[in-house]
C-alpha cells in the first residue's frame, strides 16, 4: 500500500542566496528521501517555502535602504531559480508573505488562546517618541553602565566586552534617528509550555522516537531538563503577521513562532493549487501518514519541542477535524565548514554560494559530492578540491566510464541490447548483487542515511566494473561473440538498476541515462515556476508536477533487442585545482 510521506524543508530566510550549507544540511537530503519515496511508489508532499520575517530580513533591509518586502522577494525569486536548476522537487515552494500563511497563523494562535495555552505578561521595553514605536534591542545604543563607554549596543559593549540588557543603558537613544527613548511597558503573548510540558515530554518519550538520530534526540532532551519555561511568541515590530485580536497594534507574531506553521499552510496552499482544496489532509490527519522534517541541527528545538508544542495545544485546528500529525522524524543534519585555498588565505569560513557553484559545475556533480560529504552525524568540511576530486575518481571513474564504455561498445557491435547465452557464477553473481541492491540502498535510504545509501550504490558499480575487468568483452568479441553478448547483456542489467539506485541522487544524468537506453519515459515530474494570482499580493512559487513520472524502485530486465543509442557522457572530468588558486 502506498505510504503518505510528508518531507517538510526548513524555510530558508530570504535575506541572502542559498548556500552549501543550506543544501547539505537540508535541502538535499530532503530531496533524496522525496525522490526515493516517489521512485517506490509512495505519495510525497514536500514543501517549503522562504521565510520572509524577522531580523535577518529587517537588517538587510535597513542596510539597503528598502522595504522588507523589497529584499525577501528578490531572494525567493533566486531560491526558485536555484533550486529548480539544482533540481530541489519541491511540490510547492512558497513563501510566508501569503494571505493564505497569513490566516492559518492566525487561526493557530487564536485557536491556542481558546484553548487557554497562551497567556500575557508585561515588560519594559525601550519606545521611541518621535517614530512612535517599541524598538527592539538592537535597535537601541547608549552609555554603557560598566565602563562608561558612550557608543555601546542594546546587547553588548564594544569597549569591556560586558554583555548588557538594554534597559540597563545611560541615555539611550535610537539608532535609526538618534533621538532619546522612553521605557515603557509593553504586553506580549507567551506560549505556555509549562502547561503543555507534559504532553511534548509523552511526545519525545514515546517508542516510536527509537528511529531519532542520536544528536536530534539528546539535544531536544536537553532542552526540556529543568523544565519549559513559557516563551514570547509576539514582538513589537512593524514587520510581520498581525497580532488578530483588537488593542494589540504594532505587534506582530514571533517569526519561529510563525515559520514553523508554514509546513502546515503550505500544504494548505499545494491542495488548493491543486484543485482539491481538501487533499493536504491526507497528509495531515491520517495517523498512517509519516511526517518528516529535514533542518539544520540550529533549529532541533523549534521541530522536536515548539511545533509539537503548538500542534498539542491547539488539540483541533478547525472544529470538525482530527488532531493533526506530530513530526515523526527530524533528521536534523550537522554543520559543514568550508575549506580551500581561498577560505583559508582569508581566515574566514566563506559562505560558498550555490548560484556561484553553478557556473563551474553541474548540478548532478554538486550533489554528488555534497551527498558524499554530507554532514550526517558529525560536521563535514566542504572543500573545491575535494569536489575536483571525488567527481574525477568516483562520480566519472567509477560510474561515469562504466556507463560510457559499456554503451559505446555495445552500441558498436550489437546496436541493440544483445540476446544472452546461458549465465555462469559470475553473470548469476553480479545479477543478484544488482537485485539485492534495490533493498540495501533502499532501506538505508528510508531510514535517512543517505551516505550509506551512496556507498552501497556505488560498490554495485565497483562490483560491476570488477565484472568487466574479469570477463573483458572487448577480448571476448575476438573469439567467441556470443559470450561478448552475453557479458554485455549481464552489465547492461547492472547499468539499468543502477540508473534508478542513483536517480535520487543524480536525477538529470539519471534521466539522460534513460534516454540512452532508449526509454521515452520519465523518470520524475516536472518542476516549474508559477505565479500564483491571489487579491492581495500575487506572488510566484515553485511546483512539481508528477503526471509523466513512471520509474519504479525495482530491478527491472532491460530486454534483448532494445536499441540503444550512441551514448553521451554523463559526466565532465574536471581540471584539478591548483593550491595557488
Ligand atoms: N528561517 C529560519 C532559519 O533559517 C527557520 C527555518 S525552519 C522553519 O533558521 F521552519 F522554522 F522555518
Ligand atoms: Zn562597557
Amino acid at each position: 500500500m502506498a505510504k503518505k510521506i510528508l518531507v517538510a524543508v526548513a524555510w530558508p530566510y530570504g535575506n541572502g542566496d542559498l548556500h552549501v550549507g543550506h543544501l547539505a544540511g537540508a535541502y538535499l537530503p530532503a530531496d533524496i528521501f522525496a525522490r526515493y519515496h516517489r521512485l517506490v511508489g509512495n505519495e510525497v508532499l514536500m514543501v517549503s517555502g522562504t521565510d520572509s520575517h524577522g531580523t535577518p530580513i529587517t537588517v538587510k533591509a535597513d542596510k539597503e535602504g528598502v522595504s522588507p518586502r523589497e529584499i525577501f522577494e528578490r531572494y525567493h525569486n533566486h531560491f526558485l531559480e536555484t533550486q529548480k536548476i539544482i533540481g530541489i522537487s519541491y511540490d510547492l515552494f512558497t513563501h510566508t508573505d501569503t494571505p493564505n500563511h497569513y490566516r492559518v497563523s492566525q487561526d493557530l494562535f487564536l485557536r491556542l488562546l481558546e484553548q487557554g495555552c497562551l497567556r500575557t505578561e508585561h515588560q519594559q521595553q525601550y519606545f521611541s517618541e518621535t517614530l512612535q514605536r517599541f524598538l527592539p534591542d538592537r535597535y537601541v545604543e547608549g552609555t554603557c553602565p560598566h565602563c562608561g563607554y558612550a557608543d555601546a549596543r542594546g546587547d553588548q559593549c564594544d569597549n569591556c566586552g560586558r554583555l548588557l540588557d538594554a534597559l540597563e543603558l545611560k541615555n539611550p537613544r535610537c539608532k535609526i534617528d538618534g533621538s532619546t527613548l522612553v521605557i515603557r511597558e509593553t504586553v506580549h503573548f507567551f506560549l505556555d509550555l509549562e502547561k503543555l510540558e507534559l504532553q511534548v515530554l509523552q511526545y519525545l518519550e514515546t517508542g516510536v522516537k527509537d528511529h531519532w538520530r542520536p544528536n536530534v534526540m539528546r539535544f531536544s532532551h536537553n532542552y526540556v531538563k529543568g523544565g519549559l519555561k513559557p516563551r514570547a511568541i509576539t514582538r513589537d515590530l512593524e514587520w510581520g503577521i498581525p497580532v488578530p485580536l483588537e488593542g494589540y497594534d504594532g505587534k506582530c507574531l514571533y517569526v519561529w513562532f510563525e515559520a514553523v506553521i508554514g509546513y502546515l499552510s503550505a500544504s494548505i496552499e499545494w491542495a488548493a493549487l491543486t484543485g482539491d482544496p481538501e487533499a493536504w489532509k491526507a497528509w495531515w490527519y491520517d495517523s498512517q501518514a509519516l511526517t518528516y522534517y529535514f533542518i539544520g541541527k540550529d533549529n532541533i528545538p523549534f521541530h522536536t519541542i515548539i511545533w509539537p508544542a503548538e500542534l498539542i495545544g491547539i488539540e483541533r485546528l478547525y472544529a470538525s477535524e482530527g488532531r493533526l500529525n506530530l513530526p515523526y522524524d527530524v533528521p536534523a543534519n550537522e554543520f559543514m565548514n568550508i575549506h580551500g585555498a581561498k577560505a583559508a588565505k582569508s581566515g574566514r569560513n566563506e559562505a560558498v554560494t550555490i548560484p556561484d557553484l553553478l557556473e563551474n559545475y553541474d548540478p548532478d556533480a554538486i550533489r554528488y559530492y555534497l551527498s558524499a560529504v554530507m554532514p550526517e552525524t558529525s560536521d563535514s568540511d566542504f572543500s573545491l578540491d575535494d569536489l575536483v576530486q571525488r567527481n574525477n575518481s568516483e562520480l566519472v571513474g567509477i560510474w561515469g566510464n562504466l556507463v560510457n564504455r559499456v554503451l559505446a561498445f555495445t552500441a558498436k557491435h550489437f546496436v541493440a541490447v544483445p540476446e544472452p547465452g546461458a549465465f555462469d557464477a559470475v553473470d548469476e553473481a553480479l545479477l543478484a548483487q544488482a537485485r539485492a541492491a534495490f533493498d540495501t540502498v533502499g532501506q538505508r535510504l528510508a531510514a535517512a542515511q543517505f551516505r550509506a545509501a551512496l556507498t552501497e550504490a556505488l560498490n554495485l558499480a565497483r562490483e560491476a566494473n570488477r565484472y568487466l575487468e574479469v570477463k573483458s568483452p572487448w577480448t571476448q568479441i575476438k573469439t567467441d561473440r556470443q559470450a561478448a553478448g552475453t557479458s554485455l547483456y549481464v552489465v547492461l542489467q547492472a547499468i539499468n538498476a543502477l540508473k534508478v539506485l542513483l536517480a535520487p541522487f543524480l536525477p538529470f544524468s539519471a534521466q539522460q541515462l534513460h534516454g540512452m537506453l532508449g526509454y521515452q519515459t520519465r523518470l520524475f515530474g516536472v518542476q516549474y515556476i508559477e505565479e500564483i494570482p491571489d487579491a492581495l499580493r500575487p506572488h510566484t512559487v515553485l511546483r512539481y508536477d508528477k503526471a509523466d513520472a513512471e520509474a519504479r524502485w525495482a530491478f527491472v530486465e532491460l530486454e534483448a533487442g532494445r536499441p540503444l543509442e550512441k551514448p553521451t557522457p554523463l559526466f565532465k572530468k574536471l581540471e584539478e585545482i591548483s593550491a595557488e588558486s
